[in-house]
């Protein structure tokens, strides 16, 4: 006679055999594992699948529902719920007045817990809290207590009352369905002989001593269910951040760019003055900009500040008229954080004023904003900067719409904007849903900051937003959510 039981893997002998002491019971996952000396429910599961594949039992599945504690509840076991800390300061207190309360508690427990106090029956009689029935509430508080001590458990075993009751509170529990398994024999399935179902030394694994003896034509192998669900692996990534300034990197390689990569320490000099940017510009405030305290000052050459100087009065030989007034030398010595990444295009033009160049920086500038869903006081700006014979506006806007396409962002638009560095001055807006979204400036560099240093080319500038950006990119609309290492946000953020 075929023996039935002979295609059999070793965990599902093993699981038929345990089942076979009682061939009428409904087998629970955890009289399996307990029957059949197993830790892993994955492996009882993929037993009993293996079984019902094979026609030797049958699997019923029972999707439950199982409430457990969210933020607000686990809270709430540990520090006690708000209506219980309200009755003790309600028994505890001289007077249970309004005014008494707002001292105890957080004007965000205090507010609500009027709300839950009358619920429970303690209202307001002449300024004061009374209840009528002592005996009733403190039932009631406790029956609450019990109810989340309980969690996590199946809606089915709770009280309905309470559990509507914490489901209209914000984040006190959730319902999660789960699935839940047990396990029937056939009729085939019962009339396997437990002699049949002996297990046998399974390979899992093929190695290369396993093929040079000869062994390997004695043992079984085993199959694997590669339709089995199993847990995604975690593998490390780079930060999306971290991935897009690859990409933008990658663009301007492409585009012929090179990448330059410089101190974010400045002085204010060279931050401000070499760019035109008057002495008392607001930017430049302490409640604007990071100064430092060590380095609190920077020298710079005497020639180069007296250079500023000169433009800033006069406007120098630049045939401009400068913005007048005094030029102080210790103002530009300031150390400061740089406020954007113009500072370091403008050193290299400094120390290359002859060579045509394309360059580019992605890179960490500071300012003092307070922080909110789009501001941070530190972030990152896309700068480059194209200096060559002939360049003109309509190159400067060519390349940034070209950039803005190559990531995904085909409609660009520029409008007239001003900067004390730049004429013409341009903002470039991207539109993102329906919506213009400005990302950043860009210019021609005037006279006043190219011919101190010698330049002849016309300069083609500009600086954006790289987290304005990252927010389009990944569909953010809060950009502190980039930074705050949100681990499961993180995992899922799709590859850019
Ligand atoms: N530096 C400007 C900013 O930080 C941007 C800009 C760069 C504008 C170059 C014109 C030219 O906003």
């Amino acid at each position: 006679m075929f023996m039935v039981a002979e295609n059999l893997v070793n965990t599902e002998r093993r699981m038929l055999k345990a089942m076979l002491v009682d061939s009428g019971k409904n087998w629970t996952l955890d009289e399996i594992l307990d029957s059949c000396n197993w830790q892993d429910q994955a492996v009882a599961v993929g037993a009993g699948q293996g079984l019902a594949n094979k026609g030797f039992a049958d699997v019923h599945e029972v999707v439950s529902t199982e409430v457990r504690l969210a933020s607000q509840g686990e809270s709430a076991m540990n520090e006690g719920l708000l209506e219980a800390r309200l009755w003790q300061w309600f028994k505890s207190a001289d007077e249970a007045t309004m005014a008494s309360m707002q001292q105890s508690f957080e004007k965000h427990e205090a507010g609500p817990g009027i709300g839950l106090l009358k619920k429970l029956g303690i209202t307001m009689e002449t300024g004061i809290f009374t209840c009528a029935d002592e005996a009733m509430v403190e039932e009631t508080i406790s029956a609450r207590q019990k109810f989340l001590s309980d969690l996590p458990s199946k809606v089915s075993d709770l009280d309905q009352q309470l559990l509507e009751q914490f489901k209209s509170r914000r984040n006190f529990i959730e319902l999660v369905d789960s699935t839940s398994r047990t396990w029937t024999l056939t009729k085939s399935g019962s009339q396997v002989k437990v002699g049949d179902l002996v297990e046998t030394t399974m390979v899992n694994e093929i190695t290369p001593e396993l093929l040079q003896s000869d062994s390997w034509k004695d043992v079984e192998f085993r199959s694997f269910d590669v339709t089995l669900e199993s847990a995604t692996p975690r593998t490390g990534r780079s930060h999306p951040m971290q991935s897009l300034i690859e990409r933008i990197r990658h663009i301007f390689l492409e585009m012929g760019f090179s990448e330059l990569v410089e101190d974010y320490v400045q002085t204010a000099g060279w931050n401000m003055d070499a760019l035109f940017i008057p002495q008392d510009h607001p930017a430049r405030e302490m409640q604007d900009t990071f100064y430092l305290d060590n380095p609190n000052s920077m020298p710079l050459p005497d020639h180069i500040m007296e250079t500023w100087s000169d433009i800033h009065r006069t406007g120098g030989e630049t045939g401009s008229t400068g913005w007048g007034g005094e030029f102080s030398k210790e103002t530009s010595q300031k150390g400061l954080l740089r406020t954007h990444t113009t500072v370091n295009t403008i050193q290299y033009l400094a120390d290359n004023p002859k060579k045509a160049c394309r360059m580019f920086t992605v890179d960490r500038v500071f300012r003092k904003e307070a922080i909110d869903r789009t501001h941070l006081p530190e972030f990152h700006q896309i700068e480059g900067i194209i200096m060559e014979e002939g360049a003109n506006l309509q190159m400067l806007v060519t390349t940034l719409k070209t950039f803005y396409e190559k990531m995904g962002y085909p409609e660009v638009r520029v409008r007239p904007a001003y900067f004390p560095y730049t004429e013409p001055s341009l903002e470039i807006e991207v539109k993102w849903r329906g919506k213009w979204l400005e990302l950043g400036g860009a210019g021609i560099f005037r006279p006043e900051v190219t011919e101190p240093l010698g330049i002849e080319h016309p300069v083609l500038a500009w600086g954006m937003g790289l987290e304005r950006l990252a927010m389009l990119v990944l569909g953010l609309d809060d950009i502190r959510q980039l930074y705050i290492s949100d681990l499961e946000w993180l995992r899922n953020q799709p590859l850019i």
